[in-house]
């Protein structure tokens, strides 16, 4: 359980595995995206797939156990702050998988699993281009991912820049805590 002084080691474990796994397909995708890079894609959604496991996992948790109590009292505003930001970032590992899975699985790319494939590929057998299951569903998983991705990377920076005032300006154990100090 999660207490004022000390979050459980499954509260730190799924934080930190997310934390990082989400920001290593934040960077690829933008980047794959930018580039068009393809021998990035297969990683980028098999990476995207597994950690949804995890992601289910801590929504669950969260569920279970409720949100950390914050180490002190801390401004109003700012505890409302932190705790918006905390609902931005764990809604958006709920969406950006769901809506890559939209994207690619309905849209006829496929998406495979290191050589498993979780969902095949539709494609035209002249072109060769993939056709969409459902067009608007595509479309609209499209849409999420990238403006999603946008917002997300907006809202990591600012809780991690709140997470490090905390440790410097602060020097209260925020930080400390989720690191398991
Ligand atoms: C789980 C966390 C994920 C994160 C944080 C993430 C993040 C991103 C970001 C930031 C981009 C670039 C923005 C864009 O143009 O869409 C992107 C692109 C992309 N993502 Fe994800 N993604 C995730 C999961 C997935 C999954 C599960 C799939 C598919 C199964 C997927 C498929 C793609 C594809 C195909 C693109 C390239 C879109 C393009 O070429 O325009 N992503 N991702
Ligand atoms: C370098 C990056 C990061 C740092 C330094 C950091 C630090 C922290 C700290 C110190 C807390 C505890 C806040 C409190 O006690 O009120 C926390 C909570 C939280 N963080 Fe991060 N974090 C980082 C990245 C991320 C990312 C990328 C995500 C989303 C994928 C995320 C999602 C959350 C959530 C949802 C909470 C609420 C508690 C929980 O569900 O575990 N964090 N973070």
């Amino acid at each position: 359980m999660d207490t004022p002084q000390k979050l459980s080691p499954t509260t730190i474990f799924l934080h930190w595995i997310i934390a990082l796994t989400m920001i290593a397909l934040t960077t690829i995708g933008f980047y794959m995206a930018l580039d068009h890079i393809y021998a990035l894609y297969d990683w980028h959604k098999a990476l995207g797939v597994i950690i949804f496991a995890f992601i289910l996992v801590r929504v669950w948790w969260r569920i279970k156990n409720r949100w950390p109590v914050p180490v002190r009292q801390y401004p109003p505003l700012e505890h409302r702050l932190a705790h918006i930001m905390h609902w931005v970032l764990i809604i958006s590992t709920v969406l950006m998988p769901i809506s890559g899975m939209m994207m690619s699985g309905i849209g006829g790319h496929g998406i495979h699993i290191f050589g498993w494939s979780l969902v095949p590929e539709n494609l035209d057998p002249t072109t060769g281009e993939a056709i969409a299951f459902n067009l608007t569903l595509s479309q609209l998983g499209e849409e999420t991912h990238e403006i999603l991705g946008y917002i997300f990377a907006v809202a990591i920076v600012l809780h991690a820049v709140g997470a490090i005032k905390h440790h410097i300006i602060d020097k209260d154990r925020t930080l400390r805590r989720m690191i398991g100090h």
